[in-house]
């Protein structure tokens, strides 16, 4: 089931991001609750649950015009809730007037295929790492 995050699933967001093999956080205390917050408050969170828990979660930035998460716990992936979550990222962007998307990824991941499958381009360095990825009209 898709719904939008409150202040009070912030604690399980986390859980979710910490849970994940790929696009790992070198330091997760570099992403702080005030931002949580902010993207709950204002550009929505959505999050995805099954069996009673939140399994994914994704969020935008209509100030950057980039994709600020998407996550989903190593168990529920390949079922299409990556994108499923993606769209709600996109369509936050779509909304805000964003023209063209932009994000960062590792290569070689699970993401960076689920972003290229959906139209997403790699633009600047090719051999950076991380890549950049943006798409227009998203
Ligand atoms: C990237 C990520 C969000 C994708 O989530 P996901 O739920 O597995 O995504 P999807 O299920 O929509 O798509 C993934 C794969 O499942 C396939 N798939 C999609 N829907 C499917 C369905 N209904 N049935 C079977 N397979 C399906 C897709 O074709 C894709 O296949 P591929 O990996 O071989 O290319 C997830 O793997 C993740 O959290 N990774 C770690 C963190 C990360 O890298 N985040 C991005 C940071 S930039």
């Amino acid at each position: 089931m898709l719904r939008k995050a409150v202040v009070d699933d912030i604690a399980a967001l986390k859980l979710v991001r910490s849970s994940v093999v790929e696009n790992i956080l070198g330091d997760p205390s570099k992403v702080t609750d005030a931002e949580y917050e902010w993207f709950v408050k204002n550009s929505g969170v959505a999050v995805w649950e099954e069996q009673g828990g939140i399994v994914g979660f994704s969020a935008a930035d209509p100030r950057q015009g980039n994709i600020w998460a998407l996550f989903v716990t190593p168990g529920f992936e390949g079922k299409g809730i990556g994108s499923r979550l993606l769209a709600e990222a996109c369509f936050c962007l779509q909304s805000a007037g964003v023209e063209r998307a932009w994000l960062t990824t590792d290569p070689r991941t699970r993401a960076e295929r689920l972003y290229r499958a959906a139209g997403w381009e790699q633009v600047g360095d090719a051999s950076a790492d991380p890549i950049r990825v943006a798409l227009t009209s998203p």
